[in-house]
């Protein structure tokens, strides 16, 4: 039996479609009062069936970072996928980001553990590993040592702290894989995590920075999260990425494919540093999100860039180029707005 934190989620959505789909029957984990509306388009879209198909979903309510209400979730689990984590690069959910994430992990760690599961996959994020803030320039493999840097967002000190938690389990013994995904493009929650890229994009987004990074689709990080799995391959981390490109490059699909004006305002690193401050001022008085944080302007003027040799030779897979991805979700968040 497989229990999935997260499931309501862009990541976690995906997955639960790649495991039904496959034929398996699922548990999976929400909070109380947590919708599943991206669960059902996601389900939706992809399949002819998608409304049969989730009844190979079972859900269980629970709040992962209290560990007494995920007792009963692990009744009879053997393999658990943990998707669930706050997303967030608002300064002011440093200490959510850290206590949520960190805490959560702890917690679904000790729970396989105890309940002798037989196999973790943990999804982690590129945001984890460790890089020097001077550099402009790094290329990642899976050698990168854990973020440990005081600087460095609290969404990447979170998720480098959570797979600690998962490391440190593997040497009391649990089985467990580690994913990396860069930026997930796909249809989730238009608002949240990274699907809000294409709604800021549609909203009428003037600005583009030199920097680059690089970009996944959701339905391939389910699908090789499903076959580390199958494969049991533990023990190790995987880098799981499509496409290293340029933020404008990628901006301008999005922006071409939702029929809106692209991008066209180049910003220089001190306009964003300019901007990030006057908007956590704004921010403070309104108490309104920042649109424009610290860390979106460091990031926006870097170039990373990151290795998918090992997942592509390790499972012979290839990924979906970005151009479709693009296309495919920008075709699903049209038919919605
Ligand atoms: N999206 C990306 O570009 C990306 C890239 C690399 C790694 N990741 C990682 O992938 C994972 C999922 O991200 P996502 O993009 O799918 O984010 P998302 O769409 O915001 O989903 C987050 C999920 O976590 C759940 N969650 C949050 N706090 C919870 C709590 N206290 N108890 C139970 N569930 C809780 C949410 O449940 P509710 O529905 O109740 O809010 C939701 O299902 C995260 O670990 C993230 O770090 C994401």
């Amino acid at each position: 039996m497989i229990l999935v934190t997260g499931g309501t989620g862009l990541i976690g959505a995906h997955l639960l479609f790649e495991l039904a789909h496959k034929g398996q029957q699922v548990t999976a984990l929400r909070r109380a009062g947590s919708s599943d509306h991206v669960v059902r388009k996601v389900f939706r879209y992809y399949a002819d069936n998608g409304e049969s198909l989730l009844k190979n979903i079972t859900w269980r309510e629970g709040n992962i970072t209290d560990k007494v209400s995920l007792q009963a979730a692990f009744d009879g689990i053997t393999a658990v996928y943990h998707c669930a984590a706050v997303v967030s690069f608002d300064p002011r959910d440093e200490a959510h980001l850290i206590e949520t994430n960190v805490q959560s992990t702890r917690n679904i760690v000790s729970l396989c553990l105890e309940n002798g599961v037989q196999k973790l996959c943990h999804l982690s994020s590129v945001a984890a590993l460790g890089r020097d803030r001077n550099d402009h320039q790094v290329h990642f493999t899976e050698a990168a040592p854990l973020e440990s840097d005081a600087q460095a967002s609290a969404y990447a000190r979170s998720k480098a702290l959570s797979e600690q938690e998962v490391w440190a389990a593997m040497d009391q013994g649990l089985n467990a894989i580690i994913v990396n995904p860069t930026i997930v493009i796909g249809p989730g929650d238009w608002n949240k995590s990274s699907a809000k890229l294409i709604s800021t994009i549609w909203k009428g987004l003037k600005f583009y920075t030199e920097g680059s990074n690089s970009f996944v689709d959701a339905r391939d990080v389910a699908a090789v999260m499903a076959r580390l799995m199958e494969r049991g391959t533990f023990g190790e981390r995987f880098i799981v990425t499509a496409e290293n490109r340029p933020f404008r490059d990628v901006f301008n699909l999005i922006a071409d494919q939702l029929g809106v004006a692209q991008p066209s305002i180049k910003t220089k690193p001190w306009m964003g540093e300019l901007a990030w401050r006057a908007n956590a001022f704004y921010s403070k008085l309104t108490g309104k999100p920042p649109v424009i944080t610290r860390d979106a302007v460091a990031a926006g003027h870097k170039h990373y860039t990151f290795s998918n040799e090992k997942i592509r030779k390790h499972l012979e897979y290839e990924f979906i180029p970005l151009q479709k991805s693009v296309e495919d979700a920008c075709r699903i968040f049209l038919k919605e707005h």
